[in-house]
């Protein structure tokens, strides 16, 4: 049983509008959206003067406690998941990852387990790690029993997670017979494999090769070409961590097209350039090293009109934490950098501050690129991304006129580094509800191993509408 809570004098806002409202939550649910509220006896206030009332953040892409490159990255579902509520984000979607051959279901139950201890709720994608009757074989039940309805599916790391296009056709006719939605991570593996080659023999070893080995064209020819699969298959496609104009192009025009894809961008590529990599300090060029990289000035400009026009649709963070030392794995070759950044604890402050406070969104659209979307996309609407009656009293309120400064010496995830250092942001949340427990408020985190649940999703979602043949 949890305290009801009352959220007294703020401006609630939904994708789609605003209104001054109290809003009280009882037993882990919204209970009422109205104005003038009274405190039922024993409740706990909290007072939203001046702020923004707000469906919970949902990070559709997160990567807790994953063994990669050599190493785990380093926040765990507790810590990581605790860092994500002291930023207003209350669910998260991360990815299971069989090894070569391992059962999937095998998978799942490991990654269950490790998610046991988090703080908010969350949910799975499997990644397709390898492809064979044997992982087809367990789709239905991943499906079915357990409400694993997203795979994803690479294009690049050769010689590890990448798939050839037979298996990935393969692959995306499953999803498609099981009405789950296939994933891409989209670089042209081939070409990347040739360039890290031509780079090492040429002596490149420090962090800027990592850019140099995947240049955008990689990115927006596989994301054309997973594009035409979809398009010819008449299916769904999620195109997740879209960095490159050309991405964004080819997913506009497949759009028009009505091609149901959607994009996914994160708040990094949306500020951070590809200069970082040429950083003298290791450390500080290593720490932005993930795939695909930040990308040349420009890029970031086409991402926003990409926002804007409602091309890319949903915001994740990609949560890939690493330390500074585990980064040093790739000392002498950045093909062995650890791939990944953090910012799960970040999304929400940062997509105000640069989006709303910048003049790219209103409030109604970042609360469609934060929550409303992926609750829509990952079929957990209305139970998600809503603050409609009976959804979950998952509840981020935010501040316009507190500013923050990030830093990794203050911040919650788990490691000594931020791509967001130093930033000074306009507008911070200030207090999160989760599954009706208060547990950020004001800077006292209070999130306990634990507290979050599993989601199970449903197949054939709203993606699949007007897509059944
Ligand atoms: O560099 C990244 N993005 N690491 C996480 C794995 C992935 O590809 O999403
Ligand atoms: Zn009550
Ligand atoms: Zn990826
Ligand atoms: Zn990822």
């Amino acid at each position: 049983m949890t305290t009801d809570i009352l959220i007294r004098g703020g401006t609630v806002i939904s994708e789609s509008g605003r209104q001054r409202a109290d809003l009280l939550c009882h037993e882990g649910r919204i209970a009422a959206v109205e104005r003038d509220l009274e405190a039922p006896a024993g409740a706990s206030v909290i007072d939203a003067g001046g702020c923004f009332v707000m469906p919970g953040g949902i990070d559709p892409h997160t990567h807790m406690q994953l063994p990669m490159m050599g190493t785990v990255v380093a926040d765990d579902f507790f810590t990581g998941t605790a860092a994500g509520a002291a930023g207003g984000t209350t669910t998260i979607l991360d990815f299971v990852g069989p090894d070569k051959g391992q059962s999937p279901l095998d998978a799942l139950a490991a990654w269950r387990e490790k998610a046991a201890k988090a703080s908010i709720d969350y949910g799975f994608h499997m990644t397709v790690s390898w492809w064979g009757e044997g992982f087809a074989a367990e789709m239905p039940a991943l499906v079915h029993d357990h409400g694993v309805t997203s795979f994803k599916f690479f294009l690049a790391y050769k010689g590890g997670l990448m798939l050839p296009d037979e298996e990935i056709l393969a692959g995306f006719l499953r999803c498609r017979d099981l009405g789950a939605l296939p994933q891409v991570h989209a670089e042209n593996g081939e070409l990347i494999a040739h360039l890290q080659r031509k780079l090492r023999a040429e002596g490149v070893r420090a962090p800027a090769g990592h850019p140099l080995s995947r240049p955008s064209q990689c990115e927006g020819e596989a994301t054309l070409r997973a594009i035409t699969m979809a398009e010819l298959l008449k299916m769904p496609l999620y195109v997740v961590h879209v960095s490159a104009a050309e991405a964004a192009e080819a997913i506009q025009k497949a759009q028009a097209r009505g091609v149901g894809v959607i994009g996914e961008t994160l708040p990094g590529f949306l500020a951070i350039d590809a200069s970082v990599y040429e950083n003298p300090d290791f450390d500080i060029a290593a720490g932005h090293v993930m795939s695909p990289p930040y990308r040349p000035d420009g890029h970031p400009q086409a991402l926003w009109k990409a926002v804007e026009a409602g091309t890319l649709s949903i915001t994740g963070t990609d949560h890939c934490c690493f330390t500074r030392a585990q980064k040093r794995l790739g000392e002498d070759d950045f093909t062995k950098i650890p791939n990944g950044c953090g910012g799960v604890e970040d999304r929400m402050n940062i997509l105000w501050a640069l989006g709303v406070e910048g003049g790219h969104i209103s409030p109604e659209r970042f609360v469609a690129l934060t929550s409303a979307n992926a609750a829509k996309t990952f079929n957990l609407w209305p139970r998600k991304g809503t603050l409609s009656i009976g959804a979950d009293a998952d509840i981020a309120i935010l501040d316009p006129a507190k500013s923050k400064t990030i830093s990794a010496s203050t911040q919650h995830q788990n490691t000594d580094f931020s791509v967001w250092e130093g930033r000074r942001l306009k507008g911070s949340v200030v207090h999160t509800v989760a599954g009706g427990r208060h547990l950020w408020a004001d800077g006292d985190l209070r999130a306990e191993a634990g507290g979050g649940r599993y989601l199970p999703r449903a197949p054939f979602g709203s993606v699949y509408e007007n897509l059944r043949e």
